[in-house]
C-alpha cells in the first residue's frame, strides 16, 4: 500500500443521518483520519424497502464514495449490512469493506452474561435475521428474539429522542419483550439489548427508561470503529498525519442540505455547518 492511498479519506454511508453515530466512535479512536460520509436522505428509509431496492441503493451510494476516492468502506447502515454486505465486497474487491452487523454481535456476546439477547432493528435487518446468524456463529446457545421497530427511525431523524411521545412508542415496542404478561411463558427476559440499527443510539435513553436499569444496552459503533482500525494497520493504511484532533470530515447528502446539516448535528455531538455539506445526486 502507498503513503498516497493512506492519505484518503475513510467512505461511510447510511440511509440518513444514523450512520453519524459510527462516524462519531470513528473520530474518537483515529481523529487523525479524514473522513467521507454521504447520507441518503433523498430515499430515507431503506429499512421499509425490498432486499433489491436496498442492494441498488447500496451499490450507488458506494460508486458516489468510491468515485471521491476512498481507502476503506464502512457501510455505516445495518439494514445496508444485512442486505449488501457481501454484493459490495463483490463489486469493489479492491477496497475492504466494514459492516456494522458483525461487530454489534461481537460486542452483544461480550456484554450479555446469559446469552439472552434481544436484537431491534428495522423491519429489512429483522426479516433477514442478520444478527441471529451473527450471534449464533458466535455463541451458538444465545436465546434470541428480534423486534423490528420502524418508527425510531423517523423520531430520531425528527429529533424526537426523548420524553413521553419517544417512550410511548419505545414501551409498545419492548414491553413484550422486557415486561411480558404475568402468566406468559416467556419468565426469563433479555439480559442485553443490542441497538441494530444506526439511529438508534440516539434513542437510549428512552429505551432505558421503558427496560430499566439491569439490561445493558449495546450497539456496533465502537466496535466497528475498533475493527476499522484493525483493518486498516494490517494494511499499512493508518493516515501518516499525527496529532490529536487532525482529521477532516466532508459530508454529502442526496437531499435538503440545511436539514442535513440541522439533525445531522445532533446524531455527531458537535455542529455541522451547511457549507460543509455538499447535495449530490446518485
Ligand atoms: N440507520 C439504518 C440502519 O442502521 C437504517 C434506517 C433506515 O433507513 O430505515 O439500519
Amino acid at each position: 500500500m502507498t503513503v498516497e492511498q493512506a492519505r484518503l479519506p475513510i467512505g461511510l454511508f447510511d440511509s440518513g443521518v444514523g450512520g453519524l453515530t459510527v462516524l462519531k466512535a470513528l473520530r474518537q479512536r483515529m481523529p487523525c483520519e479524514d473522513m467521507l460520509y454521504l447520507g441518503d436522505t433523498a430515499r430515507l428509509p431503506y429499512g421499509t424497502k425490498s432486499s433489491e431496492t436496498i442492494a441498488r441503493y447500496a451499490l450507488q451510494a458506494t460508486s458516489k464514495l468510491v468515485e471521491r476516492r476512498i481507502k476503506l468502506l464502512v457501510v455505516a447502515c445495518n439494514t445496508a449490512t444485512s442486505v449488501a454486505l457481501d454484493t459490495l465486497r463483490e463489486a469493489y474487491p479492491g477496497i475492504p469493506v466494514i459492516g456494522v452487523v458483525e461487530p454489534g454481535a461481537q460486542a452483544s456476546c461480550r456484554a450479555s452474561l446469559q446469552g439472552r439477547i434481544a436484537v431491534i432493528a428495522t423491519e429489512s435487518t429483522i426479516r433477514g435475521c442478520a444478527y441471529h446468524k451473527a450471534i449464533h456463529r458466535l455463541r451458538p446457545q444465545a436465546h434470541i428474539v428480534g423486534q423490528a421497530c420502524p418508527l425510531f427511525v423517523p423520531l430520531a431523524e425528527e429529533g424526537w429522542v426523548d420524553g413521553p411521545i419517544a417512550e410511548s412508542i419505545a414501551a409498545r415496542y419492548l414491553d413484550p419483550i422486557f415486561k411480558p404478561a404475568s402468566g406468559s411463558d416467556r419468565v426469563e427476559t433479555p439480559d442485553c439489548l443490542v441497538l441494530g440499527c444506526t439511529h438508534f443510539p440516539l434513542l437510549a435513553r428512552a429505551i432505558r427508561n421503558v427496560i430499566g436499569p439491569d439490561v445493558v444496552i449495546v450497539d456496533s459503533a465502537a466496535t466497528t470503529a475498533f475493527a476499522v482500525h484493525q483493518e486498516l494497520d494490517a494494511r499499512g493504511l493508518i493516515h501518516p498525519q499525527h496529532g490529536d484532533d487532525c482529521g477532516t470530515t466532508r459530508f454529502l447528502t442526496t437531499d435538503d442540505v440545511p436539514r442535513f446539516a440541522r439533525t445531522g448535528g445532533l446524531f455527531l455531538g458537535t455542529p455541522i455547518a451547511p457549507d460543509e455539506v455538499e447535495l449530490v445526486d446518485l
